[in-house]
């Protein structure tokens, strides 16, 4: 089974898909690590953000991502980059270099092929896959899919409270950054941030996180119950 999660930075789709893998014993897919990994890789080389880069750079990068208890650890190239992805200047790389198609389609290319190497693993397994264009995307057919959105301010506040990539800057430069990345996210020509038409649209800025997870294993519980 796969569950999609999308939607834009900070409305709680990373803890919420982290949780739910964990309670159904499945694999926790975070989309936008590998994002982060291309994005620094451009940074490190100096790289003009264009698609003759990306079709120089891509082939050849190795991105893994190891995940557990404690989050997704991250390779590029055999180096741990887990720390340098999460901070703005790496989001907004992220954001910059995933509108770029060569770059896409690597990684929808090995998205796929992570959660298919571990359902063929898994007989009875599931794999809880967050992103922006999953539900759109990468699997038009999961079994269940959320889009979680929630009020800029909210999504600003949850960022300084636990959120790697601002802190310590002030709420206002967390909420701008947020509110460019957006931007940037659902205008692009490529898989943009956006609702499937199947997805159930989760408003959680008066959700505790039990309730958001709540909320998808139910529908991953009927989701099993209609398959059966
Ligand atoms: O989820 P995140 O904040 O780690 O994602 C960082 C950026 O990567 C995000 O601003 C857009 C891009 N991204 C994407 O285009 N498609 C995905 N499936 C996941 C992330």
């Amino acid at each position: 089974m796969i569950v999609a999660i999308d939607g834009p930075a900070g409305s709680g789709k990373s803890t919420t898909a982290r949780r739910v893998a964990d309670r159904l014993g499945w694999l926790y897919l975070d989309t936008g690590a590998m994002y982060r990994a291309v994005g620094l890789a451009f940074r490190e080389r100096g790289l003009p953000v264009t698609d003759q880069a990306a079709v120089d750079l891509v082939p050849a990068l190795d991105v893994r991502l190891d995940p557990g208890p404690a989050g997704t650890r991250v390779a590029l190239d055999g180096a741990d980059v887990t720390d340098r992805i999460r901070t703005a200047e790496a989001a907004a790389d992220a954001s910059r270099v995933s509108a770029l198609a060569p770059v896409r389609a690597a990684m929808v290319a090995l998205q796929r092929r992570v959660a298919s190497g571990y359902q063929a693993a898994h007989a009875d397994g599931g794999v809880v896959v967050e992103g922006r264009d999953i539900g759109t995307v990468v699997f038009p057919d999961a079994d269940v899919k959320f889009f979680l959105v929630a009020d800029l301010d909210a999504r600003a506040r949850r960022r300084l409270a636990d959120g790697p990539d601002a802190a310590p800057a002030a709420l206002e430069t967390v909420r701008a950054d947020l509110a460019a990345r957006d931007l940037r996210d659902e205008s692009r020509a490529i898989a943009p941030l956006r609702a499937a038409a199947d997805a159930v649209t989760l408003d959680t800025t008066a959700l505790t996180i039990d309730q958001q997870v709540e909320h998808v294993l139910d529908a991953v519980r009927r989701a099993r119950a209609s398959s059966a």
